[in-house]
């Protein structure tokens, strides 16, 4: 089965409109022959002018977080049709940062994607288990726990349109990645759940992102792996010129 590879930056709080307008002007012509799809999760405030500099390229933008309400009365939030506007075409869902320093939990996370489905954004959903859950031998019920809460209620015509990316919690920002085989073991945890779901027609459509301290040299080892199909990547993508390397390594 060909997925096609999707690799992901995810900018979190860094860079301001004006900043990502440069970053998207100068990874542009880097990226032009890339084979993989480029994905860039900008902050609200620097969605549209990404989403300006991206036009007629391939690099897809993103929103980091929304709301799961239509609109409504609720301060300091961001709606779907508000990221759409601002030209985001897909945004990250239950980030282990929004699950850790904000308390979503997975039925918060599950109207978000519902939502996001609804109004034609791709839901990128994250999982992955902490430290103390891989040491308890946790790890697949966390993570089929997680896929099963946050993909309540989608049918199997939206499960092809969602991106999952497994991010290992103790891989984030730590420059602990997990290794080819520790990820390939969890992504295959989440595909085989997915295709129990969904069948395996369906769950092989699905991409499947490894997310956790990617960076030049480990790229290739990851994407090696069957069920790895791009990566998700939050520190190595704040360069134009690193990031570029690393999405042109995938073939
Ligand atoms: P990292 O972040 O690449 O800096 O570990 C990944 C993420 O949080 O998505």
């Amino acid at each position: 089965m060909s997925r096609q590879p999707i690799i992901a930056g995810n900018w979190k709080m860094f860079k301001t409109g004006s900043e990502a307008k440069n970053f998207i002007t100068e990874l542009m012509p880097l990226v032009s022959h890339a084979l993989a799809r480029v994905f860039v999760a900008a902050p609200f405030t620097a969605l549209q002018s990404a989403a300006q500099a991206a036009k007629g390229s391939q690099i897809v933008i993103g929103a980091q977080n929304m709301h799961d309400a239509v609109e409504g009365a609720f301060t300091g939030e961001i709606s779907a049709s508000m990221i759409k506007e601002a030209g985001a075409n897909f945004v990250l869902l239950g980030h282990s940062e929004r699950r850790q320093f904000f308390h979503e939990k997975n039925d918060f996370i599950n109207r978000k994607v519902t939502r996001a489905l609804s109004e034609n954004l791709t839901p990128l959903l994250c999982v992955g288990e902490t430290q103390e859950e891989r040491d308890a031998e946790k790890t697949s019920k966390v993570l089929k726990t997680q896929l099963e809460e946050c993909l309540s209620g989608v049918s199997n015509e939206q499960i092809e349109k969602i991106i999952i990316a497994y991010e290992p919690v103790w891989a984030i920002g730590t420059g602990k990645t997990a290794t080819p085989e520790i990820a390939q073991e969890a992504h295959s945890i989440c595909r085989d759940f997915l295709s129990k779901k969904w069948g395996r027609p369906v769950s092989d459509k699905v991409a499947l992102l490894y997310g956790g301290s990617v960076k030049l040299d480990n790229i290739e080892g990851l994407m090696k792996m069957p069920d790895i199909d791009g990566a998700l990547i939050g520190g190595a993508s704040l360069q134009a010129k690193t990031f570029a390397q690393i999405i042109n390594l995938v073939r």
